[in-house]
């Protein structure tokens, strides 16, 4: 399988192109970027390292690259300030987004790739790139709430010094404020979170606090996610490389689950090498489920003020 990565140069697209190859599932890693200098030495840098991980072809193209992948992602565009809202980068990243999608569209893509979206905010551009790409809505995803997902589970884990693969957690809704953790299913090493030792009101909503926080306290402290989202990123691609129809968190377009339809975030969602497989309702907490339609109303007053 052939992965692009348009934004291959940046700090996310590096880290996701040095996941992948960490991974040895993907055949090809293709690194795209305007910055062209930047993009090759991150491919030369990575294809360095090939001796000692896997048998992959590692390069650097320009977006025509895309022509033959298998799973374009879409990782370029501004990176919000520490006290931005990934909602308020819609003005300065809808231009460019729109500019990418606008240069696919010219170099061609294969009627069965799949369209990864990355860049924020991740659910407007996912819906953008769903609505303007005339692919099939089940080929164009976003990462949406899987990075939040695994931030959740990581910090559950760091404060209660448990097996972070141990702790089951996860996020749905927006990938931003609106974000809604479903704490009616944690479980750490199959045993329900509420009920560990250690685990109260006040830690849940501490951890609940930090991991909405967390990209901005990223942002302060380093400038910017690369490693937490790289990996999150792979993650998505080895279930579509691999057909795992895995249930991940990750944003497309809504047909009627939660009541919800016509906007992308993130629910519980099959995903396999043709995306999307299957959206699924299970039963949540009433403010869970308000949670989420919230999300839904909020990017869809977004998503109205970009397409108009
Ligand atoms: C984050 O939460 C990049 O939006 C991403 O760090």
């Amino acid at each position: 399988m052939k992965v692009s990565i348009i934004g291959g140069g940046g700090l996310v697209g590096s880290c996701a192109g040095y996941a992948l190859q960490l991974g040895r599932i993907v055949r090809e890693i293709a690194l795209i970027d305007v910055n062209q200098e930047m993009c090759q030495g991150q491919a030369l840098d990575l294809l360095h390292g090939a001796a000692l991980v896997a048998d992959q072809k590692i390069s650097a193209e320009t977006t025509a690259g895309c022509a033959n992948a298998d799973v374009i992602c879409i990782t370029a565009g501004l990176r919000r300030k520490p006290d931005e809202s990934r909602l308020d980068l819609i003005n300065r990243n809808v231009a460019l987004f729109r500019n990418i999608l606008a240069d696919l569209k010219k170099t061609g893509y294969r009627k069965d790739a799949i369209v990864f979206v990355v860049s924020n905010p991740v659910d407007v551009l996912t819906y953008l790139a769903m609505h303007e790409l005339g692919l099939p809505a089940n080929q164009v995803i976003g990462l949406g709430t899987v990075l939040d997902t695994v931030r959740l589970r990581s910090l559950i884990s760091d404060r209660l010094q448990v097996p972070p693969t141990q702790v089951s957690a996860i996020i749905f809704g927006e990938h931003g404020d609106s974000m809604v953790p479903i704490w009616s299913a944690a479980q750490i090493g199959g045993l329900p979170l509420e009920k560990y030792p250690g685990v109260t009101a006040s830690f849940i909503s501490e951890i609940e606090k930090r991991t909405r926080g967390s990209g901005a306290e990223v942002i302060k402290k380093k400038g910017g996610a690369g490693f937490a989202v790289g990996v999150s990123i792979a993650d998505v691609i080895h279930s579509i490389a691999l057909d795992q129809r895995r249930i991940m968190p990750v944003s497309s377009l809504q047909n009627g689950v939660y009541g919800i339809r016509d906007v992308c975030l993130s629910v519980p969602t099959v995903v396999g090498r043709k995306g999307v497989l299957e959206q699924i309702e299970i039963e949540l907490w009433p403010k869970e489920k308000t949670g989420l339609q919230n999300s839904a109303k909020v990017l869809r007053e977004t998503v109205d003020k970009v397409l108009q």
